[in-house]
């Protein structure tokens, strides 16, 4: 059972809907090779898959709040690096103690509930700034 998008996630940005719809892809993935057992390549490939496009994303969102003048634009920043600094953490753990139930709980439990909160509390301020 994957996310299903939901109109309490939009952010009233067409182009970030479509990139947020894109990360929850990716959870989705996440899951299914969960299931099925992902194996210590698989996921480094995902992760740097992840990786490349949040960033690129964040910046893309960023710039567009700033265009705004939206007034989360410095919070939804803060936010953005602390996510980036928690995933370079699960990906150095990959790297060191390779791959682990506990490190997938960890990605997923970043993915889902970090990730999904952050677009629901702070992104979707973006809506007032249209
Ligand atoms: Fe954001």
């Amino acid at each position: 059972m994957g996310f299903q998008w939901d109109d309490k996630y939009s952010t009233g940005n067409d182009e970030i809907d479509k990139q947020h719809k894109q990360i929850f892809a990716y959870l989705d993935e996440l899951e299914d090779h969960i299931e099925k057992g992902a194996s210590q390549e698989w996921v480094e490939r995902f992760m740097s898959g992840v990786g490349l496009y949040t960033r690129s994303h964040f910046c893309f969102e960023e710039m567009c709040m700033r265009r705004s003048k939206c007034a989360a634009a410095a919070q939804n920043k803060v936010q953005h690096t602390k996510l980036l600094a928690a995933f370079s953490a699960a990906d150095k753990r990959l790297k060191q103690e390779g791959i682990s139930d506990a490190l997938l709980q960890q990605l997923r439990t970043f993915l889902t509930s970090w990730l999904v909160n952050h677009i629901m509390k702070i992104d979707v301020k973006l809506k007032d700034c249209n």
